[in-house]
């Protein structure tokens, strides 16, 4: 698959070298706090997750998400990843999953450019009809994030995730594909 191109960032395919920086990232209680990882990871087991993803269709694998090092702008730095799973051919719909795993980026629009670059892709090129996710309602940034790439609140799956000794409620973000092309996102910037 050729990389994706926002203004500021690129979405590339996952190498076995990006599995060292992915298990420092999934191994960070900060980055994890909001996802649904709650076991300690090791080299291996993240080693055998990304020999399962080669083995899934490439709609389902994970991008890596590059930014340009500073004043060198042939060099890319990778911050996080995305991508779609629980594609439903059928309905024409794919969750989406999201982590911007160097913290010192968070809070600089990096997440919201990558989720446009994404479903960007999901319904101009992959003809998906409905783009979604889950958000922990204790995630406020990914919250407002996901608000401004377009995706609105639709529900909620009341305290359905546990942490910390008590329960959250789960939010179910979308957008559709005529939103999307309503919607300034999808002008050709991104
Ligand atoms: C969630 C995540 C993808 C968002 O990406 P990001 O690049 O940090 O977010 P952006 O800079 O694009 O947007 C963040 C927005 O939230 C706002 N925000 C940050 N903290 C906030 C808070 N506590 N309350 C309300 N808004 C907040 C920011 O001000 C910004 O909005 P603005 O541009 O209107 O000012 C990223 O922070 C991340 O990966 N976090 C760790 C893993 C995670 O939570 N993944 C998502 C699981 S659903």
């Amino acid at each position: 698959m050729p990389h994706l191109f926002g203004k500021r960032i690129r979405l590339r395919a996952a190498e076995r070298t990006d599995i060292d920086i992915f298990c420092r990232w999934i191994n960070d209680p900060e980055v994890t706090e909001n996802l649904a990882l709650v076991f300690p990871m090791s080299l291996a087991q993240e080693e055998h997750w990304y020999e399962d993803m080669l083995k899934k269709p490439p709609s389902h694998h994970v991008l890596v998400i590059d930014i340009q090092a500073e004043n060198q702008s042939d060099t890319w730095q990778a911050i996080g990843n995305c991508g779609f799973f629980n594609v439903d051919w059928r309905n024409r719909s794919a969750e989406i999953g999201i982590m911007i795993g160097e913290k010192q980026h968070w809070n600089k629009g990096y997440g919201t450019e990558a989720m446009h670059v994404l479903i960007k892709h999901g319904f101009e090129t992959l003809n998906l009809h409905r783009v979604w996710l889950q958000v922990y309602s204790k995630n406020p940034r990914g919250i407002r994030s996901y608000e401004k790439a377009g995706l609105t609140r639709e529900g909620l799956f009341r305290q359905a995730h546990y942490q910390h000794g008590k329960y959250y409620d789960v939010h179910i973000m979308s957008i559709l594909r005529d939103e999307w092309h309503l919607s300034d996102a999808s002008d050709d910037q991104h």
